[in-house]
């Protein structure tokens, strides 16, 4: 098990347009386990490489049915809308309200590189858009409907 140091709001990692994988290889690989073990260390339902201060286009979600990998992850299609209370592992004892859509259809290379799609509703698509947003530079402060919260004694 290897944890990386997630990286907090301010640091330039976090604001970058992240790269393409091109391929799968050990370095890869090592990057979505240590991805996975540094997301379920925090008590995360998701976290995308920039957060641990990697450019790859590389995040894991989890919201309790197991571990989802996305690999150069694209919207297919969205319908409908959620509004609610988000978090990010990057923006420490905080939370805030976005909107986002309430079903998505995600194409994601798998761990074969070969394309797939997933379709999410509910916390699962709201957390794989979360994802995807770090993948172009955005967190969810720049969506959030008034003010961020404190989120009590975590
Ligand atoms: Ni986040």
């Amino acid at each position: 098990m290897a944890l990386r140091i997630i990286r907090e709001i301010g640091e330039d990692c976090l604001r970058c347009v992240c790269k393409e994988v091109t391929e799968i290889n050990p370095r890869i690989l090592e990057l979505i386990e240590d991805l996975k073990d540094t997301m379920y260390n925090a008590d995360g339902v998701g976290l995308a490489a920039p957060q641990v201060g990697v450019r790859k286009r590389v995040a894991v979600v989890d919201v309790g049915d197991g571990p989802v990998v996305l690999i150069n992850p694209e919207v297919v299609s969205a319908e409908g809308e959620q509004t609610g209370n988000e978090g990010c592992l990057s923006v420490p004892g905080k939370c805030g309200i976005v909107t986002r859509p309430m079903k998505v259809k995600v194409r994601t290379r798998n761990l074969d590189f070969e394309w797939e799609e997933i379709e999410g509703e509910e916390l699962f698509a709201r957390a794989m858009l979360h994802e995807m947003d770090h993948l172009d530079g955005v967190i969810y402060v720049d969506k959030v409907e008034g003010e961020l919260q404190d989120v009590e004694s975590q």
